[in-house]
């Protein structure tokens, strides 16, 4: 058991500090925001992630995770581990912003125990890691990079069962005592240099958005050339050396991490002076795939959006999280509504800031009553187990767009038109 400080307690900080205390260490949370010190405290989580309240209540019951507001408290607890976790959001070129890493860092410096270690959890540029070791001024406290592959939804379950657990840093010995805290993980293990690991994260990330991106215009394709979409995808998956996973055709990908990584590893590149022209060709595929399903709304909606209703379902970034950071969903409901639109949204979670020409609903019958085109842009369950006779009945007219190919064909009978991304319309 090791004493274990997480600073920054997000979607990533938050798992993070949970997951080390249910591997069995002790650990202290640390965050600036007061409100949710005192719900975790309650045991209450201030995300929705799956398993995520469940594991909290236990862990502080048994004291083996506590949380703080207080960087006193984080000296006096002589933490052998800090897990750094704070955001790195992107400035307005498109490369992280560190300003926020970089006061937690000097903070930290002036209380880290000797012999202790600073772990980058945070998504960092290439080099971060070594300018912090730096910059650090004690010789006896050590830097490492562990960077996080945690998906919204699942965060609880990737933290246990990993694909793999990258350390870095320019000390082996270090990255082993790292490392060890994982010790009951049983998944590849790799050690790196702290460039190295910096790298892995974006480069994971970049090629998860690329193969998204070749996907929805692969969707766009079949849809123009009446492919099935899905034989065509299925039929590439099989191949082992591609594999079936992350194939899925959507209205563009989002989120915390994709937007901004992949700006990110685009600056880090540019940077070093050896760019990554397919990164680029993603991120603008992306924005292409964004536009086509406004497009589609459009049309669907006879040509102008200018005092229709449109209904939404869905605005997180993706189903099983409240997160709507970067959500595709909400840059449609925007060009929706700056085209004149109304827009009518539902999502079982997600909460959206208020915005002229948005509503947010409580069911999704109520999110569909009157509207013209009903757009379905986050892939929750549920919206697949709503009558589609009932849907029809409370729209104006029942003309229905899923870019998340979730509803069943048997919509088709019940509703006077459906509109499915990637088919060709009949
Ligand atoms: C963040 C980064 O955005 C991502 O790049 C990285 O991979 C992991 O960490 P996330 O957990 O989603 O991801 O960020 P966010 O939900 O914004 O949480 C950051 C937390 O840090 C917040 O709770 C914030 O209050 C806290 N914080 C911020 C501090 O504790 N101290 C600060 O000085 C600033
Ligand atoms: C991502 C990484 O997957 C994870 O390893 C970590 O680095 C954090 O960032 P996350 O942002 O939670 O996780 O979501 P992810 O499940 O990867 O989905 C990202 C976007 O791609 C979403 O908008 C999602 O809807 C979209 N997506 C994903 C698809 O459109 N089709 C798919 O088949 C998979």
């Amino acid at each position: 058991m090791k004493q274990i400080a997480v600073v920054g307690l997000g979607y990533v900080g938050l798992t993070t500090a949970v997951g080390l205390a249910q591997l069995g260490h002790q650990v202290l949370g640390f965050d600036v925001d007061d409100a949710k010190v005192s719900k975790l405290g309650a045991g209450e989580s201030p995300i929705y992630e799956n398993g995520l309240e469940a594991a909290l209540e236990g862990l502080i019951h048994s004291k083996a995770l506590d949380f703080t507001n207080s960087l006193d408290v984080v000296e006096d607890f002589k933490p052998e581990f800090i897990f750094i976790c704070v955001s790195t959001p992107q400035d307005d070129s498109g490369a992280a912003d560190l300003t926020i890493l970089n006061s937690v860092v000097s903070q930290l410096a002036g209380i880290a125990e000797p012999n202790s270690i600073l772990v980058i959890k945070s998504t960092v540029p290439v080099g971060t890691g070594q300018t912090i070791a730096n910059t650090l001024n004690r010789t006896d406290v050590f830097v490492a990079s562990n960077p996080e592959f945690l998906r919204e939804g699942t965060a609880m379950k990737d933290f246990m069962e990993p694909d793999r657990i990258v350390v870095g840093s320019s000390n082996p010995e270090v990255a082993k005592r790292v490392l060890d805290l994982y010790e009951a993980i049983d998944a590849p293990k790799l050690q790196t240099n702290l460039e190295s690991s910096e790298l892995i994260k974006y480069a994971a990330n970049a090629y998860l958005a690329m193969r998204l991106s070749f996907t929805n215009d692969i969707a766009a394709l079949s849809e123009k050339s009446n492919a099935n979409v899905d034989q065509v995808l299925h039929g590439m998956g099989l191949d082992k050396r591609i594999g079936t996973a992350f194939l899925k055709p959507g209205p563009g990908w989002g989120g915390s991490c994709f937007p901004k990584d992949t700006n990110a590893l685009v600056a880090i590149a540019k940077e070093f002076g050896s760019p990554l022209p397919l990164v680029e060709t993603a991120i603008a595929s992306n924005n292409a795939a964004i536009a086509r399903s406004v497009n589609a709304i459009t049309e669907l909606a006879g040509g102008d959006l200018a005092n229709k209703k449109v209904a939404v379902w869905g605005i997180a970034f993706k189903a099983n999280t409240d997160d709507i950071r970067d959500s595709p969903a909400l840059k449609i409901v925007d060009s929706l509504i700056s085209k004149g639109a109304e827009v009518q949204a539902y999502d079982p979670v997600a909460v959206a800031p208020d915005r002229a020409g948005f509503v947010l609903k409580g069911t999704a019958l109520e999110g569909a009553a009157g509207a013209d085109v009903l757009a379905v842009l986050t892939e929750w369950p549920e919206f697949a187990e709503v009558s589609p006779d009932k849907v029809a009945e409370a729209m104006r007219t029942s003309v229905v767009y899923d870019a998340r190919r979730i509803l069943p064909k048997s919509w088709r009978a019940h509703v006077s038109f459906i509109k499915v991304l990637g088919e060709a319309s009949e």
